[in-house]
C-alpha cells in the first residue's frame, strides 16, 4: 500500500518533468522525503477519518428512514461509552500528528555547524547569493547574483533576508519555501542528491514583477562545487586590454559619463577585485559565468540577445527595475518619474562586453554540462 501511495503521490506532485525542474515532490531532497512522509501519515489518518464519519453517516440515514419504522425510534438522553469514544478517537489522533510533526521538525531544525552556508538577499526583484565563509583574496564575501550554487549529498544551511519588502524563497527541488523578511534572518538547510540546475522563484507577492524574480539553483558534485569556490576566492576581475570594447565599457562601467547623466554601474553593483564594491543591486563579478538575465526573465539565446536592449532600458523590460535607463526614457523612482541618461549604442555594446568578460575559469563554471 505505502508503495503505490508513494507512486501515485509521485507521479501526481512531479507532473511532468523538465529540463529545469521545479518540483515538490522532488524525492532527491530529503528535506522533501521528510514532508512527503509526514503529509502521507497526514492523509492516511484523514481517510480513517472520513471513512469513519461516512459510513456513520450513511449507516444512520439507512437504518432510521422513516419508512422502515412504524414508530418513532427509541428516544433516549446520554451515552457515556460513545461520548467517551467520541472524544478520545480525536484526541489520539490530534497526539499521533503532534508526535509525527516534532519528529519531522527535530530531523529538519538542527542547523549542521561545519555545513556549507549561503547568505541569501532578496530585493526587488532580484537575488543575491553570498557565500560568507569564503573571503575572496580581493577582499569580501564572494557573491553571484541571481544564480545560487550548491553542493550535492549534504545539507547547505541557508540564511535569508530581504531589503526591502517580504520576499517568497522557493526552490520547491531542494526543500522548504521560506519568507524574507526585512532585518530577520531566517535559517534553514536545504539539500539534494542529484546534480542539476533546479527553479526558484519568488513565493510572496512583492510588487510589480513579482513574477520576474526567479533565480536559478545549480546543485553540484562535491568536488566540482570546491573548484567552483575555489575558482571564485581566487578570482579577480580581468583588467580589460587598451583601447578593447572591453577597456571602453570598464571605464563606462566604473565612472558612467557624467556629460550625458548617465550614472556609473559602479554604484549599485559590485565586481570582485575592482572599485566597484556597492550592494544595491546584485553582485556582477561572474557575470560571463551566468546563463541567465534579469532575475531568471531570459536564459541563453534568449539572455545573450536582450543583454544590450536590457542596458538600454531596464525598467521599460521589467515592470518596477529599479536600474536607471541609459537611453534617455523616462523610469519610475519612488513613484516620481525621472530621466534616464543617455549613452550610445556602441557604448552599451562596450559595457556588455565588459559584463561578458568577467567569466570564472572553465573549471569552475558551474553551467558546465547542462543542457
Ligand atoms: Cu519578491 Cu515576489
Amino acid at each position: 500500500f505505502t508503495a503505490l501511495a508513494a507512486g501515485l503521490a509521485a507521479t501526481l506532485l512531479t507532473g511532468c518533468q523538465s529540463e529545469q525542474l521545479l518540483s515538490i515532490g522532488d524525492m532527491s531532497s530529503g528535506y522533501n522525503k521528510e514532508i512527503f512522509w509526514m503529509s502521507l501519515w497526514a492523509i492516511a489518518l484523514s481517510i480513517i477519518v472520513f471513512v469513519g464519519v461516512s459510513w456513520a453517516l450513511f449507516y444512520s440515514v439507512q437504518k432510521f428512514r422513516e419508512d422502515r419504522h412504524d414508530a418513532p425510534p427509541a428516544q433516549f438522553h446520554g451515552n457515556n461509552r460513545l461520548e467517551v469514544i467520541l472524544v478520545a478517537v480525536p484526541v489520539v489522533i490530534v497526539i499521533l500528528l503532534s508526535v509525527l510533526t516534532v519528529r519531522s521538525m527535530a530531523r529538519l531544525n538542527p542547523v549542521p555547524v561545519n555545513a556549507p552556508k549561503i547568505d541569501i538577499l532578496s530585493k526587488q526583484f532580484w537575488w543575491n547569493f553570498a557565500y560568507p565563509t569564503v573571503t575572496s583574496d580581493a577582499g569580501g564575501t564572494v557573491a553571484n547574483g541571481n544564480e545560487m550554487v550548491m553542493p550535492t549529498g549534504q545539507p547547505v544551511v541557508l540564511n535569508l533576508t530581504s531589503g526591502d519588502v517580504i520576499h517568497g524563497f522557493w526552490a520547491p527541488n531542494i526543500g522548504g519555501q521560506r519568507h524574507a523578511l526585512p532585518s530577520v534572518i531566517r535559517t534553514w538547510k536545504v539539500d539534494t542528491e542529484r546534480p542539476g540546475v533546479y527553479q526558484g522563484n519568488c513565493s510572496q507577492l512583492c510588487g510589480a514583477s513579482h513574477a520576474n524574480m526567479r533565480y536559478k539553483v545549480i546543485a553540484l558534485e562535491p568536488e566540482r562545487y570546491q573548484a567552483f569556490l575555489a575558482a571564485a576566492k581566487a578570482y579577480r576581475a580581468p583588467t580589460p586590454a587598451e583601447g578593447s570594447a572591453e577597456a571602453r565599457g570598464y571605464t563606462l562601467f566604473m565612472q558612467g559619463k557624467a556629460s550625458t547623466g548617465a550614472l556609473a554601474c559602479s554604484a549599485c553593483h559590485r565586481v570582485q577585485g575592482t572599485p566597484a564594491a556597492a550592494g544595491a543591486g546584485p553582485d556582477l563579478s561572474f557575470f560571463g559565468t551566468r546563463r541567465t538575465l534579469g532575475a531568471g526573465m531570459w536564459e541563453g539565446e534568449e539572455a545573450e540577445k536582450n543583454l544590450v536592449p536590457w542596458i538600454a532600458n531596464s525598467p521599460g523590460m521589467k515592470p518596477g527595475a529599479l536600474m536607471p535607463t541609459y537611453d534617455g526614457s523616462e523610469y519610475m523612482v519612488n513613484g516620481k518619474m525621472q530621466k534616464g541618461g543617455v549613452l550610445t549604442r556602441a557604448e552599451i555594446e562596450d559595457i556588455a562586453a565588459y559584463l561578458r568578460s568577467l567569466k570564472l575559469p572553465e573549471e569552475a563554471d558551474y553551467w558546465r554540462g547542462t543542457p
